[in-house]
């Protein structure tokens, strides 16, 4: 999709389609009152025909609208004038498309003084509209024989602003929004590919790939490698698979090389059978989405390079599949993880800590500014938060407030879960340094508590989004989540180190 922005009311542009806002009950908004005047009323008539009322959800289709340069004019209906809020825009918008795309328009324009949300500047309806509509476009065609072309034909959007003065940051807006739907249609594809496919191996290769179009550094552990190092806690979930490991580290320079980096760890389980402790059959296909804090790293790796954020950025992926086997870890069985600590696997599905353990305990080499791992990490988190937010737990009060922030201003949310001492108890084990799980109550909690054992030389945010990953369903897939959290978080810090 094509984005431009201009300076501009409805009465002198032309294009295939204007788009214009109606309040209830049949308030007209700013682009609709200079609409209306140029058109001699023909706004006024139509609604007061009753055909539309503003209601939020409606929209209505105008051909041949006198006195105008476009070829038709969309109504959309935007609710009530005082509760338009960030919520109401994000539905305005979805109708928008939905609307658009059943017709033959190719471009579209838009008029953002229709859109009054007090407390959002002019810039970040920008970002929100070209995140949405790149989403809107996305399909994932990949491994079908005859792709789905049910995308419609609108490829161009004009978002017209009112004062010249705006324009440099709604163009930088754009910029920003392409990047953050990038990223996260990478997330997406990589989350989507079957597991056959999408294995340790292949996002090795993405990261290399990723690495040569971008200018960034990528290099790859293999399962020698690791062992040398010592971590016997993530070979110990790899151990029982066919497709060998992989510890991936992708370094993005955009400062001096004595900038301390943000660290971004990416759990990549390309498919979670449970292991020996095997799952219940049900839905297991959806444990190929087990990588998706990986994907998450690599489509904030790309957003950030497209930026060119004048920070370091590095992303590091463990990867493996947790598979039972004959030479797969039991339950019972005691490792040493990098860190020296050792651990009793009580519970061989409890893996994603497992792998993240020795990747924290590696992170502590390039002296991180910061390090958030991100990772589909419990069960228990959806039944907490459900599908929508993202369960955030920290060390730093001021990394959690900064990332709540960017999650608010994305509309990409989480939401902070304690990780006092007293949670530390759940892991008591009597055989071993710790068990690598604490038992049903407070299980997203209790996994954070294992994490937070090797993160003490640094600060560390953990993201667990098991449910806001991907959906089950009908609609069935990768949200590309959270891509937009991370990637705003990034391009936070990166202004005020610019400053
Ligand atoms: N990948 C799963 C977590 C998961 C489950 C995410 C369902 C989304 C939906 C993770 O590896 C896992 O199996 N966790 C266990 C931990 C338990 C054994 C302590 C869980 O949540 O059941
Ligand atoms: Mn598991
Ligand atoms: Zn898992």
């Amino acid at each position: 999709m094509d984005f431009v922005i201009k300076v501009g009311t409805p009465e002198k542009q032309r294009g295939a389609c204007a788009v214009v806002g109606i309040f209830e009950s049949k308030k007209l908004s700013e682009s609709a009152k200079v609409l209306d005047r140029v058109t001699q009323g023909y706004l006024k008539t139509i609604l007061a025909s009753g055909d539309m009322d503003g209601k939020a959800g409606t929209s209505l289709l105008l051909h041949n609208v006198p006195d105008t340069l476009f070829k038709r004019v969309l109504l959309v209906g935007l609710g009530k004038e005082q509760e338009f809020k960030q919520k109401s825009f994000q539905g305005a918008l979805a109708n928008i498309f939905s609307s658009l795309q059943k017709t033959a328009v190719t471009d579209a324009t838009v008029f953002l003084s229709d859109f009054p949300i007090s407390d959002r500047a002019l810039d970040w309806k920008v970002s929100q509209i070209v995140v949405v509509a790149t989403n809107s476009l996305y399909r994932f065609n990949q491994l079908k024989s005859k792709p789905d072309n049910d995308q419609g034909h609108l490829r161009k959007m004009v978002l017209c602003i009112d004062q010249r003065t705006d324009l440099a940051a709604c163009e930088a807006a754009v910029q920003q929004g392409q990047a953050i739907a990038n990223g996260m249609s990478l997330a997406k594809d990589l989350g989507n590919l079957a597991p056959n496919i999408c294995t340790p191996t292949y996002l090795a290769k993405q990261a290399k790939d990723l690495a040569k179009t971008h200018k960034m550094k990528a290099s790859v552990l293999e399962e020698k490698d690791m062992e040398k190092l010592g971590m016997g806690s993530l070979l110990a979930v790899a151990q029982g698979s066919e497709q060998p490991a992989k510890l991936i580290v992708l370094e993005y320079h955009g400062a001096a090389k004595k900038e301390q980096p943000y660290v971004l760890v990416g759990k990549g389980v390309t498919f979670d059978t449970g292991g020996i402790s095997l799952k219940p059959a049900a839905e297991m296909d959806e444990m190929k989405f087990d990588m998706s804090g990986a994907a998450s790293v690599l489509g904030t790796l790309r957003a950030v390079a497209e930026l060119k954020l004048p920070i370091n950025v590095v992303g590091i992926i463990p990867t493996t599949e947790n598979m039972p086997s004959g030479r797969a870890t039991k339950p019972g069985d005691v490792v040493t993880s990098l860190s020296g600590q050792t651990i009793e696997i009580l519970n061989t599905d409890a893996e994603g800590r497992l792998i993240l353990c020795d990747a924290l305990t590696y992170a502590e080499r390039y002296n991180p500014k910061a390090v958030i791992d991100i990772a589909t990490l419990t069960g228990a988190c959806v039944i907490a938060l459900g599908n929508f937010t993202t369960g955030l737990m920290s060390n730093n009060d001021k990394l959690a407030q900064n990332l709540l922030a960017a999650g608010e201003q994305t509309g990409d949310r989480a939401w902070q879960l304690p990780l006092w001492d007293e949670y530390q108890e759940l892991l008591k084990s009597n055989f071993a340094d710790m068990a690598n799980i604490g038992g049903r109550a407070a299980g997203t909690i209790s996994a954070a508590c294992f994490l937070s054992r090797f993160t003490g030389k640094y600060h560390w945010a953990h993201l667990d989004i098991a449910g806001t990953a991907w959906k089950s369903g009908r609609e069935k897939g990768s949200t590309g989540r959270p891509v937009p959290l991370l990637t705003q978080y990034l391009m936070t810090e990166a202004r005020s180190v610019a400053i």
